[in-house]
């Protein structure tokens, strides 16, 4: 089934990124030029997705500001022949049809993914967390990973939650899946079906090094199983606990995506993503090359 609709939770309160984030959501700092926030809107786009729902929080008004029209200062580049700048001032609010709701208290994820239940209402969809940046591999035909996780959920027919592999040494940051190998040739063993979910295991405990990252497509019954989830140790609403109810009924797959995250949730995993976007790009390649040039060289001077 085409999935229409994605839901991005964008309420949190960032204190990985303090204290920028005292006034600057997280979602809005910049990868270069853009928001990480457009980047998985461009993700979700990419994978077909039309209509994208924000989670924000009262006090992050200034997400809500980044959609709108800028009246005026298109005016002012259309009137001084600016095209480039305006297609760059208009790009983010003709990506998608973009809506938002209010999570009044951070009362975790599981709780801001519920606040999107009327908008999404009864077809599956997908969630996205904003701060996990995904580049895409390398090949002009390699899809982004909502794209390939789509094709996967049409492939084997369930909910799709992204994995990637991680060292051992830093299983007990992450959620874990545990589950079966599924044989499709056609995913050259990437597809795991979920039997379990761990959330931060010590190592010894982990049933595997596979770890969650934040792409979800998941199908409508996660909102009641969600509104019948009680809040964790922290008064929040955890996700993960909405998914081990989930899996009691339906089926959900793990996949290894083909591509590169990055956290983008703190300052020095968003200076790499910074850096790995700006090496990619035509017009910042050879400057992004000539800064690395540069610190090696006064690196290698005083060492
Ligand atoms: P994170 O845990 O990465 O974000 O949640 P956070 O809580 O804002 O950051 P830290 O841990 O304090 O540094 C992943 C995504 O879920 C959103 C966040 O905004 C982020 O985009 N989120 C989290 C909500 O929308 N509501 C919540 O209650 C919690």
């Amino acid at each position: 089934m085409k999935i229409r609709k994605a839901v991005i939770p964008a309420a949190g309160l960032g204190t990985r990124f303090l204290p920028v984030t005292m006034s600057v959501p997280k979602e809005l700092l910049p990868i270069i030029d853009r928001p990480q926030l457009q980047y998985v809107i461009a993700e979700a786009v990419e994978a077909g997705v039309e209509e994208v729902i924000i989670v924000t929080s009262p006090e992050k008004e200034s997400i809500t500001d980044y959609f709108r029209p800028h009246l005026e200062l298109e005016q002012r580049l259309a009137d001084n022949g600016e095209q480039a700048l305006l297609d760059r001032v208009t790009e983010a609010g003709n990506m998608a049809r973009v809506s938002f709701v209010v999570q009044h208290e951070a009362l975790g994820l599981g709780h801001a993914v519920l606040m999107a239940k009327d908008a999404v209402g009864d077809e599956p969809f997908v969630v996205i967390l904003p701060d996990d940046i995904i580049s895409q591999a390398p090949g002009a035909h390699t899809p982004g990973a909502i794209a390939q996780m789509v094709q996967v959920s049409e492939r084997v027919g369930g909910g799709v939650i992204a994995v990637e592999e991680s060292p051992w040494e830093v299983i007990h940051n992450y959620g874990v899946v545990a589950g079966t190998p599924v044989s499709d040739p056609a995913s050259h063993g990437r597809i795991v079906k979920i039997e379990g979910l761990v959330e931060k295991p010590a190592r010894e405990q982990a049933p595997s090094n596979l770890t969650i990252v934040g792409r979800y497509i998941l199908p409508p019954e996660i909102f009641g199983l969600l509104e019948r989830t009680e809040p964790g140790a922290k008064g929040e609403i955890q996700l993960t606990d909405g998914l081990l109810a989930l899996i009691q009924d339906h089926d959900l797959f793990a996949y290894r995506f083909d591509g590169k995250r990055f956290d983008g949730g703190t300052p020095m995993g968003l200076l790499r993503a910074s850096l790995a976007f700006a090496l990619d790009r035509d017009d910042t390649r050879e400057d992004a090359l000539a800064i690395l040039r540069e610190f090696q060289d006064s690196t290698s001077e005083t060492a």
